[in-house]
């Protein structure tokens, strides 16, 4: 069983005081909540209500063995089916490996934003990084595929950085720790390349007045009830947490402020951040915007004894600044679907589909081709752990140290992402005559 963890912040779990079917009951009793008959948030309270299938997904915590096919019913979102691939097709005349592969797996409203982008109607690119740590090879995925739609469909981007949402979801959290990782983590999202003209970094803490007044807007139209449903608050979460929601879905309505117009925006994001959007997309119409799209990636496993993955364990991640070294010996050291003994591996075969090896070589390094060959050869018992794990270490080192150089370059081009154009340690300067 691979299991998912983001950081692990406590908050999501439900607290003492009530249980998750008590608090389900006294919240259908809440007004408020009738308020909500979207089909989007509906839909949002089985979401934290304690459910028969072993995985539970919040935006903080992802736990046990995920079923994706079941995650798209219970959080109501919908298949990438053949007819989107054939829009997409007809559009690009391609498709993508990261759609091919099934890693975006899951959308809403993706049609829509093709078709309106068909008619002249071009979408805005919206994603974000909580920067809780350095950055690791899985969380590159979800920008690799950004910055490929940036290209092919010649669009803009606004990429959030939540330093406000990771300083208050974790309980050991300090603000100082954090202004450096969203410095650091700014580096690897320039070092993707992402177009400096179409590009532009928000840091909440920093750029909180470009996002207020919708964030405002948002904010006075979202009840208590309705933020415990949709995010599994408690009367134990700091309020500081429960009104951070408007401000992750304000940039869903930003781009109709720049443009002057109402502007469909495209979200990239791994499916446990739906939540922000279900909440965003059952305002959008109420305020005049177009609600906001998004095409869901799965998870990312970390390298850890059974793929979990962890911030606080160095050793279960590769980050984009560990030297060749470091990467070799990580890799040589991580977990994988293999049996203990050769003689057994050779009998049984290796257990690739929970195997983190053979994950990131499918996902980043291997074609179909060779990904198939591996499949086959891991599973049949013809190929042992240390011939993938040595190919591993073959693809990484280059791509990192690519990463490696174009993020030292990246430490001189931070202003041209600002979304003011600014260094980012501007500080507050304020005078009095
Ligand atoms: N909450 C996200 C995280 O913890 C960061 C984020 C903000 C985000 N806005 C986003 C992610 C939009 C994807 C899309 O990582």
């Amino acid at each position: 069983m691979i299991i998912f963890k983001r950081l692990n912040f406590g908050y999501g779990k439900k607290d003492q005081e009530m249980s998750g079917e008590e608090e389900y009951n006294s919240l259908e009793k809440e007004e408020a909540v009738s308020k909500y008959k979207s089909e989007e948030l509906t839909n949002t309270l089985s979401t934290n209500s304690l459910t028969k299938e072993k995985f539970n997904v919040t935006p903080w915590e992802v736990e046990g063995d995920v079923d994706y096919t079941k995650l798209i019913e219970r959080f109501g979102t919908f298949s990438i089916n053949e007819s989107i691939i054939n829009m997409i097709k007809h559009i690009t005349g391609e498709i993508h490996p990261f759609i091919k592969n099934r890693f975006f797996f899951s959308h809403r409203d993706l049609d829509w934003v093709l078709g309106e982008y068909e008619k002249g109607n071009k979408f805005y690119l919206y994603t974000g990084r909580g920067p809780s740590g350095k950055v690791h090879l899985g969380h590159l995925l979800p920008w690799v595929f950004t910055k490929y739609l940036q290209d092919k469909f010649d669009v803009k981007l606004i990429f959030q950085i939540t330093d406000d949402e990771k300083f208050l979801f974790n309980e050991d959290s300090n603000f100082n720790l954090i202004q450096k990782f969203t410095f650091e983590n700014i580096l690897d999202i320039i070092a993707m390349g992402f177009d400096p003209k179409k590009t532009r970094i928000i840091v909440n803490t920093r750029d909180i007045k470009y996002l207020y007044p919708l964030s405002t807007e948002i904010a006075k139209r979202i009840t208590f009830s309705t933020a415990k449903a949709v995010f599994g608050f408690t009367n134990s979460t700091n309020i500081g947490m429960i009104g951070f929601p408007p401000i992750q879905g304000a940039p869903c309505f930003l781009p109709s402020l720049i443009e002057k117009r109402p502007t469909p925006v495209l979200i990239p994001a791994a499916i446990d951040q739906d939540p922000y959007w279900r909440m965003t997309r059952d305002l959008a119409e109420k305020l005049g915007y177009p609600k906001p799209a998004q095409i869901h990636s799965k998870f990312i496993p970390g390298l850890a004894s059974g793929g979990k993955m962890s911030s606080s364990k160095p050793d279960t991640a590769l980050f984009t600044v560990d030297d060749s070294e470091i990467i070799e010996k990580k890799v040589k050291n991580t977990y994988t679907g293999g049996q203990p003994t050769v003689a057994l591996q050779r009998k049984l075969g290796g257990n690739a589909n929970n195997c983190p090896v053979y994950w990131y070589l499918n996902y980043l390094f291997d074609n179909e081709k060779e990904s198939q060959e591996r499949y086959y050869a891991c599973t049949s018992g013809n190929l042992l752990c240390g011939e993938c794990k040595s190919d591993m270490i073959k693809k990484v080192k280059p791509f990192m140290a690519d990463i490696q150089f174009k993020r030292k370059k990246a430490q001189d081009m931070i202003s041209k992402f600002t979304i003011d154009g600014k260094e980012l340690d501007d500080k507050i300067n304020i005078k009095f005559e």
